[in-house]
């Protein structure tokens, strides 16, 4: 199987498991149902969950038990980009080339729509802790709670300080750091979570733990790249709302070629924490590429 055949064999299996999780009944909040279904299966990459499940199988074969983790992770990431779209931050009209959330449905949907995300995360890891034994199990995947509940913490403080600096000069070393919150700590975290899971030991975790965190702070400074030359009928949202909004980015502070640059020494770097895995890392290693050379 090549990558992209790879790829999207992964996000059908995220897809199919996500789509269990949409509530599909008769009721009052039916159409709070439909505006959660309507951004969770618009089309999204995947990237969080799918680094869960190539993370574990670096390890082990059966992928089930990172599942629970796995969605719990994109319900998050979709939370975060219903409420990053709204009017209070960035304003944004288009996402997967469709309305955003708000704008289909309305901001007070909105909102809530990512609120029930947020907490349907938890309660999806919640159900999995209830039904795991032994007891070691429980403590690591606890443990995982811990982390996860931390680096969502840190995607928020993200967001915040991305919203907050609109028009304001950053220092380089807050833009790192602004950018690592928002948008490495989910990141981070799913490779963590995969890892963990398959019981990797302490070498390894950190080895993959950098291989992350350069994906990570990378797959940022693309979506900077993209968000200035871009093509927007690809990327499905809006090309040059950064500059609109005067947001402090990547381009902002380094311009398109010192981005570039940066990008390709992080990812160069996030390869080279693979190199002790051989062939076995090869969907890794080019899903880091990928990170780089995307268009969407
Ligand atoms: C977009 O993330 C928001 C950022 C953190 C930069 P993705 O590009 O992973 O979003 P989808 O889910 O694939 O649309
Ligand atoms: C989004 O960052 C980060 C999170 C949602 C946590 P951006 O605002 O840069 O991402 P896009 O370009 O809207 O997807
Ligand atoms: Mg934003
Ligand atoms: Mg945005």
């Amino acid at each position: 199987m090549n990558f992209k055949e790879e790829l999207k064999e992964y996000q059908e299996i995220i897809n199919l498991e996500l789509e269990k999780h949409i509530r599909k009944e008769q009721c009052l909040e039916k159409v709070l149902n439909e505006s959660v279904e309507y951004s969770l299966m618009a089309g999204g990459k995947r990237l969080r969950p799918i680094l869960v499940l190539a993370t574990y199988s670096l390890f082990k074969k059966n992928i089930k038990k990172c599942i629970p983790y796995a969605v719990a992770i994109e319900m998050v990431h979709n939370f975060s980009l219903i409420h990053d779209d709204l009017p209070g931050i960035d304003n944004d009209n288009f996402r997967h080339g469709k309305p955003t959330n708000h704008k289909k449905f309305n901001e007070a949907t909105a909102i809530l729509a990512g609120d029930s995300l947020l907490n349907n995360a938890y309660m999806v890891i919640g159900k999995d802790l209830k039904e795991t034994s032994p007891e070691n199990e429980i403590k690591k995947k606890i443990e995982i709670l811990d982390e996860f509940s931390s680096a969502v913490d840190k995607m928020i403080l993200g967001e915040y300080i991305d919203t907050e600096y609109e028009g304001k000069e950053v220092l380089k070393e807050h833009l790192e750091y602004m950018d690592k919150n928002k948008t490495g700590a989910l990141i981070r975290l799913s490779v963590r979570m995969g890892a963990i899971l398959a019981d990797a030991d302490k070498n390894d975790l950190e080895l993959l733990t950098n291989y992350a965190e350069k994906i990570g702070l990378a797959f940022q400074i693309k979506d900077d790249i993209l968000s200035e030359e871009g093509d927007e009928k690809i990327l499905g949202k809006p090309v040059g709302n950064d500059k609109e909004l005067e947001k402090c980015t990547y381009v902002s502070k380094y311009g398109l070629d010192g981005s570039k640059e940066k990008l390709n020494i992080l990812i160069d770097d996030a390869l080279k924490s693979l190199q002790k895995y051989g062939e076995k890392a090869e969907f890794l290693r080019d899903l880091a590429i990928y990170i780089k050379e995307r268009e969407k």
